[in-house]
């Protein structure tokens, strides 16, 4: 069985969006894997109950507990290994991971950007793709490499801006093509694991 760890932070709808196509397109019988686990490092991600819901383990690891980056990667590793993972989806995660755990998981470790990449790295990618008068904004998945947002892009979605949209309403319509594009993404890698 190929087991999916997912880390989330917060609403966790890309996790959901997985887990529900992984149940509809029956990943399990189809292709041999399955969402082994949800976990966050926040203990109010709202994800964590939806993933409770649906039977799936989760974890939390408040981040805040350690001491230094490496540590509470350190112990992440650990809680992730557990479920002897053959893929790693970071769906809303919002640290910055070290070296150590990137190269940990090189190859099996992927991110949903809320942006074109390589354009707007880092955060407030709606406000700045706004600012900046883009008139197409989008999301990325990628395979994660120690250079943050960076990576080989595995999928990306395309979305129009809109004249009077804000942050809100362009994350919004970006995150839709999210749910899209992320378990597609995951669907082609795990062919070729
Ligand atoms: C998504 O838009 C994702 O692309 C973004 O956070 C949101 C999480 O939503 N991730 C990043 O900004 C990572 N740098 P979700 O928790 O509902 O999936």
């Amino acid at each position: 069985m190929k087991n999916i760890v997912i880390l989330i932070s917060g609403g966790g709808s890309n996790m959901a969006a997985i887990v529900r196509a992984a149940e509809r397109e029956r990943w399990q019988e189809r292709r041999g894997a399955r969402v082994a686990a949800v976990i966050s490092n926040r203990a109010d991600a709202r994800g964590l109950s939806f993933a409770r819901e649906q039977g799936i383990a989760t974890g939390v690891l408040d981040h805040q507990a350690y001491a230094s980056r490496e540590d509470f990667d350190a112990a992440l590793m650990s809680a992730i290994d557990a479920h002897q993972p053959s893929l790693v989806v970071l769906a809303g995660f919002m640290r910055i991971l070290t070296p150590g755990f990137v190269a940990h998981y090189a190859g099996r470790l992927l991110n949903v950007h809320p942006s074109l990449l390589p354009a707007f790295t880092g955060l407030h990618t709606h406000r700045r793709a706004i600012e900046a008068g883009c008139k197409f904004a989008g999301a990325t998945v990628h395979q994660v490499t120690a250079e943050l947002d960076h990576g080989p892009i595995l999928a990306q979605a395309v979305v129009p801006v809109l004249p009077g949209d804000d942050e809100a309403t362009l994350a919004a319509r970006v995150l839709t093509q999210e749910h899209l594009i992320y378990p597609q993404a995951i669907t082609e890698m795990l062919a070729r694991l």
